[in-house]
């Protein structure tokens, strides 16, 4: 029986059949793999990914998938299948690409502080195209490419002058990445010297931030990025053969529900690219992490414990917390997030509790939901947090309190496919 994925509607309180077939695998699943558990659905991967390419100007477009949202070969590895290439930003994200048999000479390296060294390694491991966010970035490459004698391209990173409307902008902020646009108008003949003999300065790349609320809004950075490439290719002077718009495209996270409709995306793109200059004739690039993944991920949890404190508060104490579901909430930027709950068909029935929802982290930050209203559950019941595929496991405080990783494990319909545990502990190095 087909597993209905974790954007379905919400739980009501009349348990279908489907609902009570979902919690039984869940619970095989749980069984089998122990938990916590994250589930990752290979058909839900496989939609998600051929909805958003089916958006982009057809046969001159490419989807990267940027493993920074969910590294596991195997996840990777459907997403290759369905035609993506890579989105690289680490060493281990080369490995984790390697080993889902993505084809490296078509991958991006990207990421600020990249250093000769790192770079000489990824071109040795078999990249090509990198994304360079500074003069230093761009002087490092030219090393690395030159010491081992090997061409590559670079796109130019760009901070612009304005901000997206999203939910964190990496764009037209104080940050450390890409030029500067202002500086880059002023002084880019002088950083394109920098290149060298090996690197050919082939593009331009522009990621305005995640979680960009709706078509209308990633149109408006898109055509903000046409519009700079297009001026810049031209003053300074560099063939424009890649444009990596970047991406952004939003879906919940951690909450039911599915992102917004983008199917506007398809004709927007299409005006757009036919009303570009320089633009028209360059290989489109878009990166996703979050949109391709996250629907595809649920994270099974038990229940601990229900503890009351002071006679005030309930606490649902569950076996995972912000080391496997962090949302990069400790780190300060982003507003701490809540989840929804699924619990048991079998609980739907019983009166609401209203709980904060914490892990087994010694610190009383370890909290992954403030003020939730669930039926009441019960210690060993499995509860379920959809839409958890991206930035789980890579947003979270992992190294904290040496818990063991979650199980991993990507199934299709009720057949698993696979499962994984990330490793923990500490490698000897002298
Ligand atoms: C440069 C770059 N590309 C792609 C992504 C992936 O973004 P998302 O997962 O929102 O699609 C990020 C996320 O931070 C990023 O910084």
């Amino acid at each position: 029986m087909p597993i209905p994925p974790s954007h379905s509607p919400v739980q009501t309180d009349v348990t279908s059949p489907l609902e009570q077939a979902r919690h039984d695998f869940f619970e095989r699943v749980a069984r089998e793999c122990g938990t916590p558990c994250y589930l990752y659905d290979a058909a839900e991967i496989e939609a998600r990914s051929q909805e958003l390419q089916s958006l982009f100007p057809a046969g001159v477009s490419r989807l990267l998938f940027s493993f920074k949202s969910n590294p596991l070969p195997s996840v990777a590895a459907i997403l290759r299948d369905t035609g993506c290439r890579a989105d690289l930003t680490s060493p281990g994200e080369v490995v984790a690409a390697l080993e889902a048999g993505f084809d490296l000479s078509k991958a991006l390296y990207g990421g600020p502080g990249k250093g000769t060294a790192e770079l000489t390694a990824a071109i040795s491991a078999g990249l090509r195209h990198f994304s360079v966010e500074s003069d230093g970035d761009l002087a490092h490459l030219a090393e690395a490419a030159e010491s081992l004698a090997t061409p590559v391209k670079a796109l130019l990173r760009i901070n612009p002058r304005s901000a997206p409307k999203a939910k964190l902008a990496m764009s037209g902020v104080a940050s450390q990445f890409g030029f500067e646009e202002e500086v880059l108008r002023a002084t880019g003949r002088e950083t394109l010297a920098l290149a060298g003999e090996r690197v050919a300065v082939a593009g331009i790349h522009l990621y305005w931030g995640t979680q960009i609320g709706d078509p209308e809004a990633l149109l408006t950075c898109f055509a903000k990025t046409v519009a700079m490439a297009d001026e810049l290719s031209g003053a300074l002077g560099f063939p424009l053969e890649i444009l990596n718009l970047g991406g952004g495209f939003p879906w919940p996270y951690a909450h039911r529900g599915r992102g917004p409709d983008l199917s506007p995306l398809r004709d927007g793109l299409a005006a757009l690219r036919a009303a570009s200059g320089p633009a028209r004739e360059a290989e489109w690039w878009f990166e996703s992490g979050r949109h391709l993944v996250a629907s595809s991920g649920t994270l099974l949890t038990r229940v601990m414990e229900i503890k009351r404190s002071k006679d005030e508060k309930d606490f649902l104490l569950l076996d995972t917390g912000i080391h496997h579901l962090g949302g990069m909430a400790g780190l300060g930027r982003i507003p701490r997030f809540s989840i929804d709950l699924e619990v048991p068909p079998a609980r739907l029935g019983n009166p609401g509790i209203l709980v904060d929802v914490v892990g087994q982290l010694c610190t009383p930050l370890d909290c992954i939901g403030k003020k939730i209203t669930l039926p009441r559950v019960e210690p060993g019941d499995l509860l379920a947090i959809p839409n958890t595929g991206a930035y789980g496991m890579t947003a979270s405080v992992t190294g904290f309190l040496s818990r063991p990783s979650p199980s991993e494990v990507v199934h299709r319909g009720e057949k698993i496919l696979s499962s994984h545990r990330l490793r923990g502990g500490h490698e000897r190095i002298s």
